[in-house]
């Protein structure tokens, strides 16, 4: 195995799930649907829904804390704070905000909006830095990757054709030198041609009285901003960019390392939980056998956006020890991307 002069990877990972409970039962009460069609188009049994006291903010920071505890790494030791996050519509960003609940009062923070891939492009940007600033500069540091998204507070819950996949909740990392394993190689990409097939309603003001409500004021009105998706168009380019991204992440690695890693030595594939069937595709395209890809969290938690692959790590925490795993996600932008990692022996 070939070793980098530094290693960065996971000190420790958390989550945030909200309790509230939708399930496709009481869908079926909201819009014309079935439990059968959901099932069958999505595999998701259920989701989870933020509810009094709950928000993009709250879910982050328990998320974040968690994360803290199990790395025992301290609040203020973090200098970089990073949010992978579509539904924070307001200002200052939901990074620094985070920043502020967790006490930390000095470092970087910023909030990146790259649809369901959100986590991927956090964990790209700190490692590219902290590779950079450890090699340049000697110095060594501990950052936060949060994904975390309310996709209920955009869900128009009278459209079938989306209401019924989305959940919310967030997931997070802490990430520093590591002893064994980390990250190889990071990849993202992004596809603007493709915007108009899943936006959130443009052109908006936030309202000052109630921001966690997503309500807009606009010169003529007031709108609520909602998701748009053509579902049957997404489908087929989230199949072929998820394959292409776990290849160009590990084409990406083996340049520079002078490995020649393939598909075979992946031993574990964690993809964003959009879908059931377009989990299932990825691992036929690639001719991966599916108990060796995460798609537990869509049926329990729907499509939890840029929270969806973190929220996933939780679940998976101490398997697999030193195995060669892969992140892979995609949504609106088209933006997508990857990440190579190895777990810790
Ligand atoms: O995370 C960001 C990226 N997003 C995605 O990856 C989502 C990608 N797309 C998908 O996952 C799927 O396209 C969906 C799950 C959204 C939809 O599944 P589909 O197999 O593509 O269904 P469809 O849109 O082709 O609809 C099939 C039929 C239609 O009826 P007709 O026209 O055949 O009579 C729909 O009107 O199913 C109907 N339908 C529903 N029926 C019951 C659509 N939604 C529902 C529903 N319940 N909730």
């Amino acid at each position: 195995m070939q070793s980098y002069p530094i290693q960065i990877g996971y000190l420790g990972v958390g989550r945030y799930l909200p309790p509230n409970i939708l399930t496709n039962a009481h869908l079926e009460r909201m819009v014309e649907t079935s439990d059968e069609w959901i099932v069958q188009r999505t595999g998701i049994h259920e989701r989870r829904i933020m509810g009094e006291g709950e928000s993009v903010l709250s879910m982050a920071t328990a998320a974040a804390r968690e994360a803290l505890d199990r790395a025992g790494i301290s609040a203020n030791q973090i200098t970089d704070v990073r949010v992978g996050v579509n539904t924070h519509l307001r200002w200052p960003s939901l990074a620094t905000m985070v920043q502020n609940e967790l006490g930390i009062d000095d470092g970087t923070a910023s909030d990146i909006s790259a649809g369901c891939s959100a986590y991927i492009f956090c964990v790209d940007s700190i490692y590219q830095k902290m590779m950079t600033e450890w090699l340049l500069e000697g110095k060594k540091s501990y950052a936060l990757a949060i994904g975390v998204d309310g996709l209920s507070l955009i869900t128009d819950w009278t459209d079938r054709q989306t209401c019924v996949l989305f959940g919310d909740g967030a997931g997070a990392a802490v990430i520093g030198p590591v002893e064994s394993g980390g990250i190889l190689a990071t990849t993202t990409r992004a596809q603007g041609k493709y915007g108009d097939l899943l936006y959130l309603t443009p052109y908006i003001k936030p309202s000052l009285d109630d921001p966690e409500k997503m309500t807009f004021h606009t010169r003529t009105g007031t709108i609520e901003p909602l998701i748009y998706m053509e579902g049957r168009k997404v489908f087929p380019v989230a199949v072929r960019s998820m394959m292409a991204e776990i290849k160009t992440v590990i084409e990406k690695h083996n340049r520079i390392s002078g490995e020649s890693l393939t598909l075979d030595d992946i031993e574990y594939v964690i993809p964003h939980q959009a879908n059931h069937r377009i989990v299932s595709a990825v691992a036929e395209g690639l001719k991966l056998p599916l108990e060796q890809v995460y798609s537990e969290g869509v049926v329990k938690y729907g499509n939890n956006s840029a929270a969806s692959i973190p929220i996933g790590y939780v679940e998976n925490i101490g398997k697999r020890p030193g195995a060669l795993e892969v992140d892979v996600a995609f949504g609106a932008g088209f933006a997508s991307g990857a990440i190579l990692r190895r777990n810790p022996s």
